[in-house]
């Protein structure tokens, strides 16, 4: 039986970080390449379906982590543009899984205030996902707590392409100035529009690839990679992957802090 995702109603929400993760330096923003759900069921003889199903649970307890720890953002790739070649019975799977999903944790997000969006281009979703998919948007909208993003039939190229598209009807509709058009404009048209950039992006079962994901989001994010497979990402797992972000220097293209101070001191 799947574990609901609601943390009860009796949790305390202020849960120690764990051990070594400075609370002051958490990510704002977490996203995570859900990968190796197939291997995992490979590895047990099982369906690569099974996989999924497991890969549910542990991004469950990712969100429930992310809570916990006072993560402000947690956005999951569920779904790619490129994913719709897998074989149909995977697909239709998957397509069924998230409804299933939605329809059984709705409740626990608005209990526990959890702000749901999705990104990527849902009209091409089955219907049924789509009117799920409007109502979770819908009821949580004025949340206040995690925001939970769902990649879902996402494609970084193909935001960027669409982004560009609407740019170029709001010039020939003459809003726009081309010359006027800065990063800030395109940001306004992605389909992450008032979501920060992500600090940290996790990707799991030790591929270290992009893959379409928040190309444009991710210009300045941390990568961490693991080999743990998705469905066996957990507390232990995570906190890894914060030691991991804490122990980084970031510069955004600049000079250390440290470095910058001793050059100006001379
Ligand atoms: C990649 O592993 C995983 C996916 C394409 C699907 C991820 C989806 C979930 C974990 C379900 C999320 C559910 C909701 C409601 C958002 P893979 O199949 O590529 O694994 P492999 O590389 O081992 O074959």
């Amino acid at each position: 039986m799947s574990r609901p995702l609601a943390i009860s109603a009796d949790h305390i929400r202020v849960s120690p970080s764990p051990a070594g993760v400075d609370p002051l330096r958490m990510p704002s923003h977490v996203a995570v390449i859900m990968d190796g759900n197939g291997r995992w069921a490979k590895a047990r003889g099982l369906p690569r379906m099974v996989g999924h199903s497991a890969g549910v649970e542990a991004l469950k307890t990712t969100l429930r982590l992310c809570n916990d720890w006072g993560i402000g953002a947690l956005t999951a790739y569920a779904f790619s543009t490129e994913n719709w070649s897998r074989p149909e019975d995977e697909v239709n799977f998957l397509m069924t899984l998230f409804e299933r999903v939605l329809q059984q944790e709705l409740e626990s997000l608005e209990r526990e205030q959890i702000k749901i969006r999705f990104f990527g281009e849902t009209k091409d979703l089955p219907k049924r996902l789509q009117e799920l998919i409007f109502e979770a948007t819908e009821r949580t909208i004025g949340n206040k707590g995690i925001k939970f993003n769902v990649c879902t039939n996402y494609g970084g190229r193909r935001e960027l392409v669409i982004a560009a598209q609407r740019l170029a009807q709001r010039c020939v509709s003459g809003e726009l100035d081309p010359s006027s058009i800065g990063e800030n404009e395109l940001e306004a048209e992605l389909f992450t529009a008032g979501e920060v950039d992500p600090d940290l992006l996790i990707r799991t079962s030790g591929e270290r690839r992009l893959s379409n994901f928040l190309l444009w989001q991710l210009a300045y994010a941390e990568i961490h990679v693991t080999d743990v497979l998705w469905p066996d990402f957990d507390d232990v797992a995570f906190a890894k992957a914060l030691i991991d972000y804490q122990s980084r220097c970031r510069r955004f293209g600049g000079l250390d802090p440290i470095e910058a101070d001793q050059l100006g001191s001379k």
